[in-house]
C-alpha cells in the first residue's frame, strides 16, 4: 500500500482484537521509531501488552476497548517545537503502521497518564499516546471543514502536488477533529500554520507530515 492510500485508509480505531502484533512488525516498528528518535531527538517508545494504560473510566468513556499496545510520544521539554515534532514523527509511525495492516488512534486525553509504562526521564514530558493493534473495525472518514476555512489558495491556482498535499492534510487526525490549521502557498512554498488552542501544535506536526508525504514538498 502506498503512503497516499494509507493516509486515506487511516481512521481512528478505538476497539481492538486480542491478536498480538507479530514479531516481524514489532521489529519493523521498533526500527522506524529508532530512526525517528535519532532524527528528532524525541524519546518515542512502543509499549506492548500493557492493558492498564487504557483500563480507566476515562478510556471506557472515550469508547476504547481492548487496547493493549500503544506508542508513547515522549520528548525533552527543552526541545524547540517538541509538540510539533511529536505530531510529525508520531504520524510517520501511524502511517507506516497503517501500511502494515495495523490500526491506530491518537490519544491525548482518554488514557491514564499515571498507569502509562513509558519511561519519562526528568526534564521529559509525555505528550500523548497512540493506541495500536488490530482493530475490531477500520473506523470511518471524519467530517472536514470547508476548504475555504483551511486554505486560501484558489483551486484553479493550485499546482498538482499542492492539491495532493492538501487532500492528505484534510484527512489528518486532529484533536477533537478541530482542524485548526491554515495552509497557504508563499513564493511557491507550502506554509502551514496552527490556530490557537490546546493540542494545535501536535495537530500541526501531524498535518505537516501528511502534506509532505503526499506532495513530496517540505512545508514551512
Ligand atoms: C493530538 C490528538 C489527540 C487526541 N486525543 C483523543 C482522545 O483523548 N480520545 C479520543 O477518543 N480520541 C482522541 N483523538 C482522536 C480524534 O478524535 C480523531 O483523530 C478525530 O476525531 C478525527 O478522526 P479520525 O482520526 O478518524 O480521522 C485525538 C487526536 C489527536 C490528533
Amino acid at each position: 500500500m502506498d503512503i497516499k492510500q494509507a493516509i486515506k485508509e487511516r481512521h481512528s480505531v478505538r476497539k481492538y482484537k486480542e491478536d498480538p502484533i507479530p514479531e516481524e512488525l514489532v521489529n519493523r516498528l521498533g526500527e522506524l521509531i529508532r530512526e525517528c528518535n535519532a532524527e528528532s531527538g524525541l524519546h518515542i517508545q512502543l509499549i506492548l501488552e500493557d492493558p492498564g494504560c487504557f483500563d480507566t473510566l476515562l478510556a471506557h468513556y472515550g469508547w476504547f476497548r481492548g487496547v493493549r499496545n500503544y506508542i508513547a510520544i515522549v520528548g525533552e521539554e527543552s526541545l524547540p517545537d517538541m509538540e510539533e515534532l511529536g505530531g510529525y514523527y508520531g504520524e510517520k509511525v501511524v502511517i507506516e503502521a497503517q501500511r502494515m495492516g495495523l490500526n491506530t488512534c491518537w490519544v491525548a486525553g482518554t488514557f491514564s497518564r499515571g498507569k502509562c509504562k513509558a519511561e519519562v526521564a526528568p526534564g521529559e514530558k509525555l505528550i500523548c499516546v497512540i493506541a495500536i493493534g488490530y482493530g475490531e473495525e477500520t473506523g470511518t472518514k471524519h467530517k472536514s471543514k470547508p476548504l475555504s476555512k483551511l486554505c486560501d489558495v484558489p483551486e484553479e491556482e493550485m499546482p498538482v502536488w499542492f492539491r495532493n498535499g492538501l487532500r492528505a492534510a484534510l484527512m489528518a487526525p486532529t484533536a477533537m477533529n478541530q482542524q485548526k490549521f491554515r495552509i497557504s502557498l508563499e513564493e511557491g512554498e507550502p506554509v502551514i500554520t496552527a490556530g490557537r488552542g490546546a493540542m494545535t501544535r501536535i495537530d500541526l506536526g501531524i498535518v505537516k507530515y501528511n502534506f509532505e508525504a503526499a506532495s513530496g514538498h517540505k512545508c514551512r
